[in-house]
């Protein structure tokens, strides 16, 4: 059930009634918002009017606020200009350079527009470099890329043959001798690991990432951060800076340009060039679109970075997460529900947890919960932070949590869960069928 007839309608025409799978209905409880007309700042507003404080801020790549003036300021300038030429553009080379010095591991840079082309570029990249076929992910990430070679990897792998699937092999975060057995299954044979060099999902322990670089660089395997979500969010330089270690390729997009559609490949200029026309090797098709480097989407690339260079963007966003998740955790521990909803995570980009009793995830105590706090006015299906959010809209969070965790604990006192939310509970998206888990 979805409060607004509209988006019915929009299923009708559109598969999913949206397009990305992360806003489709089957993620959202009752009474969650049908469509959206509008965003200003940390809010966003419905069709019927209703105001949100936003944590999806267009699935985290909207950094600064909706509506961000200086970003406005910068596209609508670049909008008088043009939006697409017959040669490059002075704001493609002004990009360019920025990034690069930015960003610690990119010696060249070649922009898209999803984080998904990039990360599919990477890959291609690396079979070209290495000559070799097997990528490596890691398994507990969720999500690279809509392209074959990821997709066929998950249990959505309808329409993609077995023969492009068996090219993804997977190993486990924190586990080095995973990624050892791969490599001693296929020697010689595995062209790149990519991984999320961070996540909510853990922290590296035991040098974890310092002994991942040394393997991949002793076996000649190419090795790329997708920093599609760390970029521009635990550190202005990528999670790369963080941590202290260079992978040969890395790929950034939601973060960098306030919800505008800019994504980047970046690297080493011994693999990039190969995309390159400086060379007497085969050509690598690389990334080559009509929209790739469309002018006014770079232009909000460009003053969303420098403007998070001249203002503590990031500092917000650590400082804001970390008040948030101490809130939480403590109410939830009043509650006695610090086994069942927690929240974890790097403070830049915190994660809920809901736990059955079998200490599986559990979808029910998620709706329960998201229900509530939709109900005041607050839509988290993950956390994403912005130098938007303020006192205000935290205040306004941490009261909303002490209703949704109240109500989460009666709901815990008198099962069935089913009783406590109306309609479908929120489903994962990795579901073969439909109709599973339902
Ligand atoms: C870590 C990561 N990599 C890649 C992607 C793909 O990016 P896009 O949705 O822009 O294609 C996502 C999107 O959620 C992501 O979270």
């Amino acid at each position: 059930m979805i409060s607004s007839n509209s988006s019915e309608r929009l299923e009708l025409i559109v598969p999913a009634g949206c397009h990305t799978y992360s806003k489709g209905r089957d993620q959202f409880p009752f009474p969650a918002p049908g469509l959206i007309e509008r965003g200003q700042g940390a809010y966003i507003y419905d069709v019927d009017g209703n105001r949100y404080v936003d944590y999806g801020m267009g699935l985290r790549s909207v950094t600064l606020g909706h509506c961000h003036p200086y970003v406005l300021k910068s596209v609508k300038a670049q909008l008088d200009k043009g939006s697409n030429f017959t040669r490059p553009s002075t704001i493609e080379l002004d990009l360019a350079e920025e990034i690069i010095d930015l960003i610690p591991a990119a010696e060249m840079v070649k922009f898209a527009k999803n984080g998904s082309d990039v990360t599919a570029a990477a890959v291609r990249l690396a079979r070209a470099y290495t000559g070799r076929k097997y990528i490596v992910v890691c398994g507990e990430d969720p999500f690279y890329s809509f392209y074959d070679w990821f997709i066929g990897s998950t249990p959505c792998n309808s329409g993609i043959p077995q023969e492009i699937a068996q090219l993804t092999l997977k190993f486990h975060y924190n586990n080095i001798s995973s990624l050892q057995t791969l490599v001693d299954q296929h020697p010689g044979d595995i062209a790149a690991v990519i991984m999320e060099p961070l996540s909510d999902r853990f922290q590296p322990e035991d040098d974890f990432l310092r002994h991942l670089r040394a393997l991949t660089e002793k076996e000649g395997i190419v090795l790329i951060f997708d920093e599609i979500i760390t970029g521009f969010r635990y550190d202005l330089r990528g999670a790369q800076n963080l941590i202290g270690i260079s992978p040969d390729l890395c790929t950034f997009g939601k973060g960098c340009a306030n919800g505008f559609s800019v994504s980047m490949l970046c690297g080493r200029r011994e693999i990039m060039e190969l995309g390159g026309l400086c060379h007497d090797k085969p050509r690598v098709f690389l990334l080559s679109g009509t929209h790739g480097a469309e002018a006014h989407g770079l232009a909000a690339a460009l003053a969303t970075i420098r403007f998070m260079r001249r203002e503590p963007v990031i500092e917000h966003m650590w400082t804001y997460g970390r008040l948030m998740m101490e809130a939480f955790n403590k109410i939830s521990s009043e509650y006695g529900l610090d086994r069942r909803l927690t929240m974890v995570g790097y403070p830049c980009s915190p994660r809920l947890k809901a736990l059955g009793v079998d200490a599986r995830v559990s979808y029910e105590l998620l709706t329960i919960f998201q229900s509530r706090m939709i109900n005041q006015g607050i839509l988290s299906p993950w956390i994403a932070i912005s130098y938007s959010h303020d006192d205000e809209t935290l205040d306004i969070t941490i009261k909303a949590f002490k209703i949704a965790l109240e109500e989460c604990r009666k709901a815990i006192d008198n099962p069935p869960l089913s009783q406590h939310y109306i309609g479908e509970p929120i489903k994962p998206v990795w579901r073969k069928f439909n109709a599973d888990f339902g």
